[in-house]
């Protein structure tokens, strides 16, 4: 049997998950896990659900179901709670964002029914297209913040949980860049008591939760984690964080294709990316300063996987466009167009021609599963700081500030499988293979 680097044992009691944000993938992911629970559902998608890990080597035929291999807690031992700045339950929620149907929403209406949101820390200075009634006020961010802390622990009671995580599912915020305040934990804290206008709402939940020894993944494009003050403040706690942006449709695509047509030395001169979705998370989009923050994080995926520098004939030249259109009648099917036009021997050109009719949310929703799950399997194993082995399931992986990100999905895979057998004390798989012809 191997040694485990760290001391990680099965967990006991329950794991409260937390999310800002209940809208389309918050509602889709609760709906989700509670039909799985109770057998009317399988959680395709779910790599800690449905994924398996080889490991020694490949004569061995040993591939674990990877919930068997790492001690994660059961779908069984989880409560949700969240905060919103619409006073609609789960229940209402998920008819609203229309991604589940009603056959599959009503059989478990008494469930969702029962979740009802918190009040949100918000600002329209941050997201501009909605508005709702079930916010807080406060004298500032400080005391927002305290506040936000005071919910937690009236769940962490009420629910009787013992462990929790935090997983953004709240619209993206306008884009914003590193300012004085996010530089250091006491700029940071100065910031939120003198409600300093570069501090954002995520921001304020991602200090509750860090500061409560609370995991916390971002699965929006907003900055929130991604500033020194709370990498700093989450490795001084020894508390996980992860971001940005979780990984679904068309960037998802791009990064199981990218991979390929670099492998094979393919050229591109143009990736023209377009989409039309009609869900709340569009309208967001709909505004130019919310897009902005989505397109940097859907812009930055091309360059680091097909290094022009070092392949400046294959991609030194090549356009990238990406665009969103706020289409209502598709909710949140959203439907997405891809017009590749690649080179290959002697430089002659072809086209790739993609059309994604996908579902975001249901997209989305495992990647929230397993971010839970790993994140909290990660303050277990005493992990503090940023995550970069959870980059699979991110359009913009947050690394080290003097690391560019990893994209390529199958490296992305890799790695996390490769992170869980290191903690695990299991041989790394390198597939170098000599072994076998020895
Ligand atoms: N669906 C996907 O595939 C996908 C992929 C990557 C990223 N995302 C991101 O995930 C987030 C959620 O997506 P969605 O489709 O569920 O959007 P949504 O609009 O359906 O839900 C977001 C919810 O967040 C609420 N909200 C906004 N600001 C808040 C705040 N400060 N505090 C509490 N609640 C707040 C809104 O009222 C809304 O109900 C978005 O930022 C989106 O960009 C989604």
């Amino acid at each position: 049997m191997a040694k485990p680097i760290a001391d990680i044992t099965k967990p006991r009691g329950k794991l409260g998950v937390l999310l800002p944000g209940m809208g389309a993938v918050a509602t889709t992911f609760i709906a989700g896990v509670e039909a799985v629970r109770r057998g009317i559902a399988q959680p395709f998608g779910s790599l800690t659900q449905m994924g398996t890990i080889r490991l020694g080597k490949r004569t061995e035929h040993h591939s674990p179901r990877m919930a068997d291999f790492i001690p994660l807690a059961d779908l069984e031992d989880i409560e949700f709670a969240g905060w919103d700045i619409y006073e609609d339950n789960c229940y209402e929620a998920a008819l609203k964002a229309g991604v589940l149907a009603r056959e599959h929403i009503d059989p478990i209406k008494d469930f969702l029914a029962s979740i009802h949101p918190m009040s949100a820390v918000f600002s329209t200075k941050w997201v501009r297209k909605i508005d709702g009634p079930n916010k807080k006020t406060g004298a500032n961010w400080y005391d927002l913040a305290e506040q936000l802390k005071a919910d937690i622990e009236r769940f962490k009671k009420e629910k009787k949980v013992d462990r929790m995580v935090m997983i953004w599912c709240a619209s993206t915020e306008v884009y914003a860049t590193r300012k004085p305040a996010h530089e250091s934990i006491k700029a940071f804290e100065q910031g939120l008591k003198n409600n300093d206008p570069d501090i954002a709402p995520s921001m304020v939940y991602a200090y509750a939760a860090i500061s409560s020894g609370i995991p916390f993944a971002n699965g929006a494009p907003n900055l929130t984690v991604d500033i020194p003050a709370l990498v700093e403040l989450a490795r001084e706690k020894q508390v996980p964080i992860a971001g940005k942006d979780f990984k679904t449709g068309q960037t998802l695509m791009k990064t199981i294709i990218a991979p390929g047509l670099k492998a094979r030395l393919l050229g591109l001169n143009g990736w023209f990316s377009t989409n039309i979705l009609g869900n709340r998370d569009g309208e967001v989009l709909d505004d130019p300063e919310s897009f902005k923050t989505k397109e940097m994080s859907k812009l930055s995926v091309l360059d680091t996987i097909l290094q022009p520098k070092l392949y400046p004939d294959l991609y030194g030249n090549f356009y990238h466009k990406v665009r969103i259109n706020y289409y209502p009648p598709r909710g949140d099917n959203k439907e997405g167009w891809d017009n590749i036009d690649i080179f290959g021997w002697m430089g002659y050109p072809m086209q790739i021609k993609i059309d994604f009719l996908c579902r975001d949310s249901i997209l989305a929703a495992p990647i929230v599963l397993d971010l839970a799950l790993f994140m909290d399997f990660a303050k277990r194993a005493n992990l503090g700081g940023i995550q970069e082995w959870l980059s699979f399931y991110f359009k913009s992986p947050q690394c080290a500030p003097d690391l560019y990100p990893e994209h390529d999905l199958f490296i992305q895979l890799m790695k996390l499988k490769n992170y869980l057998r290191y903690l695990m004390g299991e041989d790394l798989i390198t597939h170098l293979g000599n072994e076998y012809y020895e």
